[in-house]
């Protein structure tokens, strides 16, 4: 097994920080009631849909390598859960390349039994931090970013771990293209305030909201997460930053 507990061969979570994962992670890496089935998935369908990380790279992953068909673009999520939301793209938008992420494997077999029942042939995964893929991925290579209902870490000496922070929407920023949408949902009003406050210091995202139901409703194309559904800390805001024009 790897010293590294962020690896995807890990099942651990980790313990300390090191320059390859500068902040620690959080959270369960396997919950207890996998089943058999989502073992086999793991082992079998995962392999061959899977994202290989930055530091199992020798160089920059080509999105276009990862998929067997032509894809018009490629859109990222981090933390997917369970997969609806990214899966639910992944159908409405099928020349679209899926690119996923999620720490909890629990949350990866439940998505692949999905892929597995109806064959996608646009989504593709990596079990492990994000970061690692965001950093292997191009500069302005993904054409639309979600982040839903990241774990809230509410109480200010956890601050540290949320995921917005200004060195991952250093990455964000650097993966998507120009003009092209951040989108993060959250129910935490301490979570939302936080992002407003993270956004504000940007001078590479804008805020695309002109009015209350901008944040307030669910666009059409922003199905329910199971995080959302569930709306256990308050009224879920949808965010919508552009990532202004590169200047040079
Ligand atoms: C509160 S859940 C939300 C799941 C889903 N987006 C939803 O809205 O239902 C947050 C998820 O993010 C995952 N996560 C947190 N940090 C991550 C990271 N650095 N890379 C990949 N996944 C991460 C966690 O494992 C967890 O499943």
């Amino acid at each position: 097994m790897s010293s590294d507990p962020s690896s995807p061969s890990s099942s651990t979570g980790a313990k300390s920080a090191t320059p390859e994962n500068p902040q620690r992670l959080y959270g369960r890496r396997k919950g207890p009631t996998m089943s058999q089935r989502q073992e086999q998935l793991l082992e079998t369908l995962l392999p061959k849909i899977r994202v290989p990380a930055a530091k199992e790279m020798d160089e920059t992953i080509n999105p276009a390598d990862l998929f067997s068909k032509e894809i018009t673009d490629y859109w990222f999520e981090v933390g997917f859960g369970k997969g609806e939301h990214l899966y639910w793209q992944a159908e409405h938008f099928p020349t679209t390349g899926m690119i996923g992420c999620e720490f909890y494997l629990n949350g990866v077999a439940s998505l692949l039994g999905k892929i597995d029942e109806n064959t996608r042939d646009n989504i593709r995964l990596y079990e492990g931090d994000a970061r690692h893929v965001m950093k292997a991925l191009p500069e302005a290579s993904i054409g639309r970013a979600f982040l839903l209902h990241p774990d809230p870490w509410p109480k200010n000496r956890h601050a540290k771990r949320r995921f917005v922070s200004q060195e991952n929407l250093d990455l964000f920023a650097r993966l998507l293209k120009d003009n092209c949408e951040l989108r993060i949902g959250t129910d935490h009003p301490v979570y939302a305030r936080w992002t407003m406050l993270q956004m504000s210091l940007r001078d590479d995202f804008v805020w695309m909201a002109e009015g209350p139901d901008d944040w307030r409703k669910s666009p059409a194309d922003w199905p329910e997460t199971r995080y959302e559904q569930k709306a256990k800390d308050g009224i879920p805001v949808y965010l919508r930053f552009k990532r202004l024009a590169r200047t040079k």
